[in-house]
């Protein structure tokens, strides 16, 4: 049976937490009793202490990588080189898209596979992890680091594709980016979402993995594999807190980049872009973190578009032929819903927490807004600057918050199964909110 970090703090809530298993919901004192013959304990998530790592107990004896949150956030960010700059993104998007990966790589990719992506073997620039991204039963596995993200259902990664696979992925920041969440996050135990503007430069950017098998997906043949500390049953698309994990190959299938760009300030102020490995179905045969393709680049959500012309904000690479990109294509990853599309979803990026997936119909119009960086999707809260790992953070911070000032058992339950309700389909599918 595996067993979860139980709580230790007095009062009768928390007592009650961990009767209830919620360990992997709050971050408070954990004793991670599996394994070791001594409990290690470690405080993290508290107002005092560091931002935790993760919340999952590594598996018993494990002797492999260990997820460690880079979270020396940097008060200034340093001179640096921004080589996506020598290109127009609107003109120029495959040039543009190869830029940041290029800078994305420098120092992250290492000759060791386990090893590469690691900030704190970066010789040549810094990169960050948002805190809280460790809360629910999405939260980061403990090898590196990876939160869960939608589901691939059958064909939506390939046409040889019979089974839907979960897929999971970690998050960094560049300098400028790190600025912003250091100062956002600079009280532990009181964030400040009025200091989320992200800095001309900032880049953030994403490597998802997925389960699925190079049979039912053979452009992933060649990928980069990780070793990551999730549900054991890999088609098992809503695990529940007692759901077995086992250590699973996961294979480099989407890298996302996102940019912070003035030259497309009149319109969103950012650049989203993403690759998919092997070039996606049909794709050329290769191997490495470099055998990948751009699907896409948007810097505006053609607002009022009805599928009719073409697109003028999304450029779609014409040598990729993904099953499905996103609503009335315009980009999004292979692992994202087709309803929406990258920079529909992070415009919802504002506290308290919006809805990111569209309503079906003319209700949906306001998700292909160009809503310009620093106003909120809707009216009177904050905006998170399109950071929806902010915005997810501050949400998962005022939860475990509520969690812990639950007055009684009967209170936490419910609050508990609202959670549960909340987090079983994860953030990236709208499941959250
Ligand atoms: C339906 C919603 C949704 C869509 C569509 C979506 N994302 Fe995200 N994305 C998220 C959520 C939620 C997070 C934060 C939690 C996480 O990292 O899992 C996130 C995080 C990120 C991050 C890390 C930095 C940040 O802003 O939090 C990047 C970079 C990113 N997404 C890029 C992209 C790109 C590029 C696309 C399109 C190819 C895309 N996203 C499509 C929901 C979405």
């Amino acid at each position: 049976m595996r067993r979860y970090p139980s709580i230790v703090r007095r009062g009768a809530a928390t007592v009650a937490a961990a009767s209830l298993g919620v360990g992997v919901y709050a971050g408070l004192t954990l004793v991670n009793s599996g394994g070791s013959a001594a409990a290690q304990t470690v405080t993290c998530d508290t107002a005092t202490t560091p931002f935790c790592n993760s919340l999952v107990p590594l598996p018993h004896n494990w002797m492999g990588r260990v997820f460690k949150l880079n979270q020396t956030y940097p008060a200034a960010a340093p001179a640096d080189a921004q080589p996506w700059l020598a290109f127009d993104p609107k003109t120029q998007q495959a040039q543009y898209i190869a830029a940041v990966l290029t800078y994305f790589y420098q120092g992250n990719t290492r000759p060791s596979v386990e090893d590469s992506f690691d900030p704190t073997q970066n010789t040549v620039r810094q990169w960050y992890n948002a805190p809280w991204q460790d809360f629910g039963l999405n939260g980061r596995e403990p090898i590196h680091g990876l939160t869960r993200e939608r589901v691939s259902k059958p064909h939506e990664l390939d046409p040889h594709q019979a089974s839907s696979w979960n897929n999971y992925a970690v998050g960094f920041y560049n300098a400028p980016g790190g600025v912003t969440i250091g100062k956002v996050w600079a009280n532990h135990g009181s964030p400040n979402a009025a200091l989320a503007s992200m800095p001309e430069g900032t880049v953030a950017a994403k490597l998802l993995f997925t389960t699925a098998s190079v049979t039912e997906v053979p452009y992933l043949q060649g990928a980069p594999t990780w070793n990551a500390y999730v549900t054991a049953d890999p088609h098992n698309g809503s695990p529940k807190k007692a759901t077995p994990r086992a250590v699973l190959p996961v294979r480099l299938l989407q890298i996302d980049v996102a940019v912070k760009d003035s030259r497309v300030a009149n319109l969103t102020g950012w650049v989203f872009g993403t690759f998919v490995y092997g070039g996606g179905p049909g794709g050329p045969a290769g191997s490495g973190w470099t055998n990948v393709a751009p699907v896409g680049l948007m810097w505006g959500n053609d607002p009022g578009h009805t599928g009719a012309s073409p697109l003028t904000q999304t450029w779609l690479n014409p040598a990729v032929h993904m099953p499905h990109v996103g609503f009335q294509g315009r980009l999004n990853g292979p692992v994202d819903n087709k309803a929406s599309s990258c920079l529909s979803c992070h415009s919802t990026a504002e506290t308290p927490a919006g809805v990111m997936i569209p309503p079906n119909g003319p209700a949906g119009a306001p998700w292909f807004r160009n809503i310009p960086s620093g106003t909120p999707f809707d009216a009177g809260r904050q905006s998170m600057d399109y950071s929806l790992q902010l915005a997810v953070g501050l949400t998962n911070f005022k939860t475990t918050g509520a969690i812990h000032a639950a007055p009684n058992h009967a209170a936490l339950t419910a609050l508990m199964k609202r959670v549960d309700a909340a987090s079983a389909r994860p953030a990236r599918d709208g499941g959250r909110h």
